[in-house]
Protein backbone atom coordinates (compact mmCIF):
# COMPACT_ATOMS: atom_id res chain seq x y z
CA UNK A 1 0.00 0.00 0.00
CA UNK A 2 0.89 3.53 0.11
CA UNK A 3 1.76 4.08 3.83
CA UNK A 4 4.04 0.92 3.59
CA UNK A 5 5.59 2.88 0.40
CA UNK A 6 5.75 5.72 2.48
CA UNK A 7 7.31 3.96 5.90
CA UNK A 8 10.15 2.24 3.53
CA UNK A 9 11.14 5.29 1.83
CA UNK A 10 11.08 7.41 4.97
CA UNK A 11 14.99 8.53 6.17
CA UNK A 12 14.85 6.64 9.66
CA UNK A 13 17.27 5.79 12.71
CA UNK A 14 17.23 2.51 14.27
CA UNK A 15 18.45 3.07 18.08
CA UNK A 16 17.83 -0.55 19.66
CA UNK A 17 20.28 -2.90 17.31
CA UNK A 18 22.56 -5.69 18.78
CA UNK A 19 25.04 -6.16 16.24
CA UNK A 20 25.29 -10.15 17.15
CA UNK A 21 21.60 -10.37 16.32
CA UNK A 22 22.29 -9.59 13.06
CA UNK A 23 23.96 -12.90 11.97
CA UNK A 24 22.52 -14.23 9.52
CA UNK A 25 22.45 -17.95 8.96
CA UNK A 26 24.78 -17.81 5.46
CA UNK A 27 27.62 -15.89 7.42
CA UNK A 28 27.28 -17.94 10.47
CA UNK A 29 27.91 -21.26 8.19
CA UNK A 30 30.28 -18.85 6.03
CA UNK A 31 32.30 -18.31 9.67
CA UNK A 32 31.79 -21.57 11.16
CA UNK A 33 34.17 -23.33 8.14
CA UNK A 34 36.75 -20.31 8.10
CA UNK A 35 37.38 -20.85 11.48
CA UNK A 36 36.93 -24.64 11.60
CA UNK A 37 34.38 -25.24 14.19
CA UNK A 38 31.19 -27.24 13.52
CA UNK A 39 27.66 -25.64 14.64
CA UNK A 40 24.87 -28.32 15.53
CA UNK A 41 22.97 -27.52 12.62
CA UNK A 42 23.20 -29.71 9.56
CA UNK A 43 22.71 -26.19 7.23
CA UNK A 44 21.18 -22.90 7.06
CA UNK A 45 17.86 -24.18 6.88
CA UNK A 46 18.11 -26.30 9.62
CA UNK A 47 19.67 -23.27 12.02
CA UNK A 48 17.00 -20.74 10.51
CA UNK A 49 14.20 -23.46 11.50
CA UNK A 50 15.67 -23.11 15.22
CA UNK A 51 14.67 -19.68 15.40
CA UNK A 52 11.57 -20.49 17.78
CA UNK A 53 11.27 -19.48 20.73
CA UNK A 54 9.08 -19.36 23.88
CA UNK A 55 10.96 -16.60 25.74
CA UNK A 56 13.55 -14.21 26.00
CA UNK A 57 16.16 -17.00 27.24
CA UNK A 58 15.51 -19.80 24.86
CA UNK A 59 16.52 -17.17 22.44
CA UNK A 60 19.10 -15.96 24.00
CA UNK A 61 20.66 -19.44 24.26
CA UNK A 62 20.78 -19.49 20.72
CA UNK A 63 22.28 -15.93 19.92
CA UNK A 64 25.37 -16.46 22.52
CA UNK A 65 25.82 -19.54 20.83
CA UNK A 66 25.92 -18.47 17.44
CA UNK A 67 28.37 -15.51 18.11
CA UNK A 68 30.46 -18.14 19.04
CA UNK A 69 31.98 -17.92 15.45
CA UNK A 70 32.92 -14.47 15.77
CA UNK A 71 36.67 -14.53 16.32
CA UNK A 72 38.63 -11.68 14.82
CA UNK A 73 38.19 -8.16 13.91
CA UNK A 74 37.60 -9.47 10.00
CA UNK A 75 34.42 -11.01 11.34
CA UNK A 76 33.03 -8.13 13.25
CA UNK A 77 33.28 -6.09 10.25
CA UNK A 78 31.79 -8.48 8.01
CA UNK A 79 28.87 -8.73 10.40
CA UNK A 80 28.59 -5.06 10.78
CA UNK A 81 28.99 -4.59 6.99
CA UNK A 82 26.31 -6.82 6.22
CA UNK A 83 24.16 -5.07 8.67
CA UNK A 84 24.71 -1.39 7.56
CA UNK A 85 23.90 -2.28 3.95
CA UNK A 86 20.35 -3.61 4.95
CA UNK A 87 20.44 -0.82 6.83
CA UNK A 88 20.95 1.54 3.91
CA UNK A 89 18.42 -0.21 2.29
CA UNK A 90 15.60 0.51 4.45
CA UNK A 91 16.34 4.37 4.11
CA UNK A 92 18.45 4.39 7.72
CA UNK A 93 20.36 7.57 8.06
CA UNK A 94 21.87 6.78 11.35
CA UNK A 95 22.32 3.72 13.54
CA UNK A 96 23.28 3.22 17.41
CA UNK A 97 23.90 -0.07 17.37
CA UNK A 98 25.05 -2.34 20.70
CA UNK A 99 27.80 -4.99 21.41
CA UNK A 100 27.98 -7.02 24.01
CA UNK A 101 31.52 -7.50 24.57
CA UNK A 102 31.59 -10.27 27.15
CA UNK A 103 30.37 -12.64 24.48
CA UNK A 104 33.44 -12.60 23.20
CA UNK A 105 36.56 -11.32 25.71
CA UNK A 106 35.06 -14.53 27.47
CA UNK A 107 35.72 -16.32 24.61
CA UNK A 108 39.30 -14.72 24.14
CA UNK A 109 38.68 -12.20 21.60
CA UNK A 110 40.58 -9.18 22.51
CA UNK A 111 38.22 -6.17 23.05
CA UNK A 112 40.29 -3.99 20.41
CA UNK A 113 39.23 -6.72 17.50
CA UNK A 114 35.74 -6.20 18.34
CA UNK A 115 35.41 -2.89 18.45
CA UNK A 116 38.08 -2.42 15.82
CA UNK A 117 35.87 -4.70 13.63
CA UNK A 118 32.92 -2.71 14.32
CA UNK A 119 33.75 0.39 13.74
CA UNK A 120 35.86 0.02 10.46
CA UNK A 121 32.56 -1.12 9.15
CA UNK A 122 31.13 1.77 10.38
CA UNK A 123 33.36 4.11 9.16
CA UNK A 124 32.87 2.69 5.79
CA UNK A 125 29.52 2.96 5.52
CA UNK A 126 29.50 6.40 6.79
CA UNK A 127 32.28 7.15 4.02
CA UNK A 128 30.03 5.16 1.19
CA UNK A 129 26.48 5.95 2.57
CA UNK A 130 26.86 9.01 4.49
CA UNK A 131 24.91 6.66 7.57
CA UNK A 132 26.12 8.29 10.90
CA UNK A 133 26.86 5.66 14.16
CA UNK A 134 26.48 5.74 17.63
CA UNK A 135 28.78 2.62 19.41
CA UNK A 136 27.17 1.25 23.07
CA UNK A 137 28.66 -1.51 24.97
CA UNK A 138 26.21 -2.86 26.65
CA UNK A 139 26.81 -5.46 29.63
CA UNK A 140 25.43 -8.61 30.00
CA UNK A 141 23.00 -8.60 33.11
CA UNK A 142 22.91 -12.34 33.72
CA UNK A 143 26.55 -11.85 34.99
CA UNK A 144 28.27 -9.72 37.95
CA UNK A 145 28.69 -6.84 38.77
CA UNK A 146 32.26 -7.58 38.96
CA UNK A 147 32.71 -8.66 35.72
CA UNK A 148 30.99 -5.37 34.36
CA UNK A 149 33.53 -3.62 35.88
CA UNK A 150 36.16 -5.07 34.63
CA UNK A 151 34.60 -5.01 31.10
CA UNK A 152 34.85 -1.49 32.24
CA UNK A 153 38.43 -1.37 33.02
CA UNK A 154 39.39 -3.76 30.11
CA UNK A 155 37.04 -0.94 27.57
CA UNK A 156 39.39 1.75 29.11
CA UNK A 157 41.94 2.40 26.26
CA UNK A 158 39.27 2.17 23.41
CA UNK A 159 36.62 4.71 25.76
CA UNK A 160 36.85 7.19 22.85
CA UNK A 161 35.52 4.93 20.39
CA UNK A 162 32.30 4.14 22.32
CA UNK A 163 29.85 6.35 22.94
CA UNK A 164 27.43 5.06 25.34
CA UNK A 165 27.24 2.22 27.78
CA UNK A 166 23.87 -0.30 27.66
CA UNK A 167 22.26 -3.47 30.13
CA UNK A 168 20.86 -6.33 28.38
CA UNK A 169 20.62 -10.60 28.37
CA UNK A 170 18.16 -12.01 30.68
CA UNK A 171 16.04 -9.39 32.67
CA UNK A 172 13.84 -11.34 35.30
CA UNK A 173 16.04 -11.81 38.67
CA UNK A 174 18.31 -9.44 37.33
CA UNK A 175 17.32 -6.05 38.59
CA UNK A 176 18.95 -2.64 36.78
CA UNK A 177 20.04 -2.01 40.84
CA UNK A 178 22.31 -5.25 40.74
CA UNK A 179 24.81 -2.32 38.39
CA UNK A 180 24.21 0.62 40.46
CA UNK A 181 28.04 0.98 40.90
CA UNK A 182 29.06 0.11 37.84
CA UNK A 183 27.36 2.60 35.71
CA UNK A 184 27.83 5.23 38.55
CA UNK A 185 31.07 4.69 37.09
CA UNK A 186 30.49 4.87 33.77
CA UNK A 187 28.32 8.80 34.21
CA UNK A 188 31.75 9.23 35.77
CA UNK A 189 33.43 8.47 32.74
CA UNK A 190 31.08 10.78 30.89
CA UNK A 191 29.11 7.95 29.04
CA UNK A 192 25.74 8.38 28.29
CA UNK A 193 23.28 5.22 29.78
CA UNK A 194 21.01 3.26 28.26
CA UNK A 195 19.11 0.48 29.57
CA UNK A 196 17.10 -2.95 28.55
CA UNK A 197 14.09 -2.69 30.97
CA UNK A 198 10.09 -3.81 30.77
CA UNK A 199 10.81 -6.28 28.15
CA UNK A 200 10.15 -9.45 30.10
CA UNK A 201 10.63 -7.45 33.65
CA UNK A 202 8.30 -5.49 35.44
CA UNK A 203 7.57 -1.70 35.69
CA UNK A 204 9.69 -1.34 38.94
CA UNK A 205 12.62 -2.35 36.58
CA UNK A 206 12.37 0.90 34.53
CA UNK A 207 11.74 3.06 37.84
CA UNK A 208 15.25 1.74 38.45
CA UNK A 209 16.80 2.01 35.45
CA UNK A 210 15.81 5.74 35.35
CA UNK A 211 16.52 6.32 38.83
CA UNK A 212 19.45 4.11 40.03
CA UNK A 213 21.07 4.01 36.25
CA UNK A 214 19.67 7.79 35.28
CA UNK A 215 19.13 5.68 31.80
CA UNK A 216 18.27 8.53 29.16
CA UNK A 217 16.59 6.19 26.77
CA UNK A 218 14.92 2.94 27.62
CA UNK A 219 14.69 -0.36 25.46
CA UNK A 220 11.55 -2.12 24.93
CA UNK A 221 10.23 -0.44 28.10
CA UNK A 222 6.70 -1.87 26.53
CA UNK A 223 5.41 -3.14 30.50
CA UNK A 224 5.18 0.41 31.51
CA UNK A 225 1.73 0.37 30.35
CA UNK A 226 0.91 -1.87 34.20
CA UNK A 227 1.95 1.51 36.07
CA UNK A 228 0.06 4.53 34.93
CA UNK A 229 2.68 6.58 37.19
CA UNK A 230 5.45 5.46 34.86
CA UNK A 231 3.60 5.95 31.79
CA UNK A 232 2.86 9.82 32.87
CA UNK A 233 6.61 10.30 33.72
CA UNK A 234 7.98 8.97 30.33
CA UNK A 235 5.65 10.98 28.82
CA UNK A 236 6.30 14.54 30.64
CA UNK A 237 10.32 14.13 30.90
CA UNK A 238 9.73 12.37 27.02
CA UNK A 239 12.02 9.45 27.37
CA UNK A 240 12.04 7.54 24.38
CA UNK A 241 11.24 4.14 24.46
CA UNK A 242 12.83 1.74 21.72
CA UNK A 243 10.31 -0.92 20.58
CA UNK A 244 11.03 -3.46 18.97
CA UNK A 245 7.58 -5.13 17.50
CA UNK A 246 8.80 -8.35 15.86
CA UNK A 247 11.14 -8.71 18.52
CA UNK A 248 8.12 -9.16 21.09
CA UNK A 249 6.10 -11.18 19.20
CA UNK A 250 9.03 -13.49 18.88
CA UNK A 251 9.70 -13.88 22.41
CA UNK A 252 6.04 -14.03 23.26
CA UNK A 253 6.16 -11.04 25.22
CA UNK A 254 2.68 -10.21 23.14
CA UNK A 255 1.17 -13.37 21.50
CA UNK A 256 0.27 -11.19 18.56
CA UNK A 257 1.24 -7.81 17.13
CA UNK A 258 -2.39 -6.77 17.43
CA UNK A 259 -1.88 -7.09 20.73
CA UNK A 260 1.24 -5.14 20.85
CA UNK A 261 0.56 -1.46 23.03
CA UNK A 262 3.20 0.99 20.72
CA UNK A 263 0.34 2.67 19.02
CA UNK A 264 -1.65 3.09 22.26
CA UNK A 265 2.04 5.23 23.64
CA UNK A 266 2.43 6.62 21.05
CA UNK A 267 -1.35 8.31 21.03
CA UNK A 268 -0.66 8.81 24.83
CA UNK A 269 2.58 11.29 23.90
CA UNK A 270 5.35 8.89 24.15
CA UNK A 271 8.39 8.99 22.60
CA UNK A 272 8.52 5.58 20.57
CA UNK A 273 10.34 4.67 18.03
CA UNK A 274 10.06 0.82 16.01
CA UNK A 275 13.29 -1.20 15.57
CA UNK A 276 14.72 -4.53 14.88
CA UNK A 277 16.70 -5.43 17.89
CA UNK A 278 18.19 -9.10 16.55
CA UNK A 279 16.91 -9.19 12.92
CA UNK A 280 18.81 -11.94 11.77
CA UNK A 281 16.55 -14.17 14.59
CA UNK A 282 13.26 -12.00 14.79
CA UNK A 283 12.39 -12.13 11.01
CA UNK A 284 12.97 -8.72 9.97
CA UNK A 285 14.98 -5.17 9.88
CA UNK A 286 13.84 -2.09 10.67
CA UNK A 287 11.23 -1.73 6.96
CA UNK A 288 9.89 -5.17 7.91
CA UNK A 289 9.13 -3.92 11.33
CA UNK A 290 7.30 -0.51 10.11
CA UNK A 291 5.39 -2.99 7.58
CA UNK A 292 4.17 -5.78 9.72
CA UNK A 293 3.14 -2.67 12.58
CA UNK A 294 1.24 -1.01 9.35
CA UNK A 295 -0.58 -4.46 8.69
CA UNK A 296 -1.56 -5.19 12.53
CA UNK A 297 -1.89 -2.04 14.25
CA UNK A 298 -3.69 -0.01 11.37
CA UNK A 299 -0.82 2.32 11.17
CA UNK A 300 -2.10 6.17 9.85
CA UNK A 301 0.06 8.30 7.78
CA UNK A 302 0.82 10.71 11.04
CA UNK A 303 1.85 7.74 13.00
CA UNK A 304 4.41 6.81 10.71
CA UNK A 305 5.40 10.47 9.89
CA UNK A 306 6.03 10.43 13.83
CA UNK A 307 7.79 7.42 14.36
CA UNK A 308 10.22 8.29 11.68
CA UNK A 309 10.89 11.60 13.64
CA UNK A 310 10.83 9.94 16.80
CA UNK A 311 13.95 7.73 15.88
CA UNK A 312 15.94 11.37 15.19
CA UNK A 313 14.42 13.00 18.03
CA UNK A 314 15.61 10.11 20.34
CA UNK A 315 18.86 9.40 19.11
CA UNK A 316 22.11 10.91 20.22
CA UNK A 317 22.98 12.94 17.58
CA UNK A 318 23.91 16.52 18.20
CA UNK A 319 21.08 19.52 17.77
CA UNK A 320 22.65 20.37 14.36
CA UNK A 321 22.44 17.03 13.01
CA UNK A 322 19.00 16.38 14.31
CA UNK A 323 17.68 19.42 12.64
CA UNK A 324 19.08 18.40 9.22
CA UNK A 325 17.51 15.52 9.45
CA UNK A 326 13.76 16.20 10.81
N1 LIG B 1 20.29 -9.27 23.83
C1 LIG B 1 19.99 -9.31 22.53
N2 LIG B 1 18.69 -9.08 22.35
C2 LIG B 1 18.14 -8.89 23.58
C3 LIG B 1 16.84 -8.60 24.06
N3 LIG B 1 15.79 -8.49 23.24
N4 LIG B 1 16.65 -8.49 25.37
C4 LIG B 1 17.68 -8.63 26.21
N5 LIG B 1 18.92 -8.89 25.82
C5 LIG B 1 19.16 -9.02 24.51
ZN1 LIG C 1 17.60 -5.64 22.75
Amino acid sequence: SDLIALACALPKAELHLHIEGSLEPELAFELAAKHGVTLPYADVEALRAAYDFNDLQSFLDLYYAGAGVLRDADDFHALTRAYLQRAAADHLRHVEIFFDPQTHTERGVPMEDIIGGIRRALLEAEAEHGITFRLIMSFLRHLSEADAIATLEAAKPFLHRIDGVGLDSSENGHPPSKFERVFALCREYGLPVVAHAGEEGPPAYIWEALDILQARRIDHGVRCSEDPKLVERLRAEQIPLTVCPLSNVKLKVYPDLAEHNLKGLLHGGLVITINSDDPAYFGGYVNDNFIACIKALDLSETDIVQLARNSFTASWLDDAAKARLL
